[in-house]
């Protein structure tokens, strides 16, 4: 077969602000065509790059494919034109069915509405064919549909994943305001960490970052304690993924470097070791309980991680004093790490009082955040806004 008839089109699902990360991993996976859009990256691949996209994207959030696009002008049209379709293509009528819809249309407004008028076309179809229609399991279907509209252009595609790829499989537990495992995973590579030196999270709370730096660094594929909706397509190729699943345990490693993560909350400690023994990687990481103002750097350079409270879910008395503070220690104490701190709390960020040498709007969940870039040049002691030079560019 030729490389057009096995290559189809696949779209990764990512959150705002992580497109390009996104892009360089699709790159390294070996996708080709990659076109970069709003919140998700277009590509094309063959059944083992779609395999390998769920089990190795550490940015992603879902792995679509789409396979039929069609202009409706109604919801009618809708269902006469989804009822068109041959579904026994996709699933048997035992089988279970869920449709995640979105739109963003004039005419299609409620994308439950878009979500059961599809539904309906699918199993109509089932019963008239066949007797039997599937039934609708939101949790764990065998096949689950997503709809996307943009004004009257329906695009239908087979959801690779199953649950959100956010769901490693490793966080049972949670502390109070847990960050994103794929917002955690993007800042860990934008901070450029590979596994030297070291890398700090002084705030770990459910200890996101730290997880997600050590299975980065010892290369430890993010889906591998999980399953994918693709396992139970009818099309699916049982010896390819063990091929791709087995190959995924051979390029682990071992690294040189340590993460450290501490916490002021003893609970938010524990929870974040149990978190990484589910993860594999409890043994690479070093947990501390410890308050960030009274601690010091273990060494002369390092990565360090923040997402301090913001103020909102997690109330501190003094949130500005609180990000002052943060900023204090880093002046003090943290000459020659670089440091990233990302909040939604616009106003306090400013507090922190150091000129940040980048700056990227990120969201976490559906808090709109910033990540900002702190570089304690070794050497050179930080007197405030005032008197900082100009602003890298990067
Ligand atoms: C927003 S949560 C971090 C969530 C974390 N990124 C996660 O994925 O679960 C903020 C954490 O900062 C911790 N914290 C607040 N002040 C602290 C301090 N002075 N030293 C150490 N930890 C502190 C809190 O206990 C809380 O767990």
């Amino acid at each position: 077969m030729n490389e057009q008839a096995t290559h189809f089109d696949i779209v990764a699902k990512t959150q705002f602000g992580l497109e390009e990360l996104l892009a360089a991993e699709l790159r390294a996976l070996g996708a080709t065509d990659i076109e970069l859009l709003t919140r998700a990256v277009k590509y094309k691949g063959d059944k083992a790059i779609l395999y390998k996209s769920n089990l190795h994207l550490r940015t992603a959030l879902k792995v679509l494919m789409p396979f039929a696009s069609f202009y409706a002008h109604h919801e009618n049209q809708l269902y006469k034109r989804v009822r068109q379709i041959d579904w026994s293509q996709y699933l048997t009528p035992k089988q279970t069915l869920a449709i995640d819809a979105t739109t963003n249309s004039d005419i299609f407004h409620h994308s439950k509405f878009t979500a059961l008028k599809t539904k309906d076309a699918i199993v109509d179809q089932f019963r008239d064919r066949f007797g039997v229609r599937p039934s609708v399991d939101v949790e764990s279907p065998d096949f689950r549909l997503n709809v996307h509209i943009h004004d009257k252009l329906v695009t239908l595609s087979m959801d690779s994943s199953g649950g959100t790829l956010d769901r490693r499989g490793y966080r049972l537990s949670r502390t109070e305001a847990p960050m994103n495992e794929v917002l955690a995973a993007g800042i860990v590579m934008l901070s450029g960490w590979t596994g030297e030196g070291y890398l700090l999270d002084p705030m770990c709370g459910s200890g996101t970052f730290g997880i997600e730096a050590a299975m980065l660094a010892a290369n430890i594929a993010p889906g591998k304690k999980r399953l994918f909706g693709f396992e139970r397509w009818k099309d699916f190729e049982g010896e390819l993924w063990s091929k791709i699943k087995t190959e995924a345990v051979q390029a682990e490693r071992n690294y040189p470097g340590q993460v450290i993560c501490s916490d002021l909350d003893a609970h938010a400690i524990e929870i974040s070791e149990q978190n990484a023994k589910r993860a594999g990687v409890d043994r690479k990481i070093i947990y501390r309980q410890a308050d960030f103002f009274e601690s010091k750097p273990p060494g002369d350079s390092g990565i360090v991680l923040f997402n301090p409270p913001y103020g909102e879910r997690l109330e501190t008395d003094d949130i500005v004093g609180h990000y002052r503070e943060i900023g204090n220690q880093l002046k003090h104490h943290y000459a020659g790490h670089t440091a990233w701190i990302i909040s939604a709390n616009a106003e306090a960020l400013k507090h922190v009082g150091l000129r940040p040498t980048r700056k990227i709007k990120l969201f976490n969940g559906a808090l709109e955040c910033r990540l900002q870039k702190f570089e304690m040049f070794a050497g050179k002691k930080y007197e405030g806004l005032e008197n900082e030079g100009e602003l890298k560019k990067e």
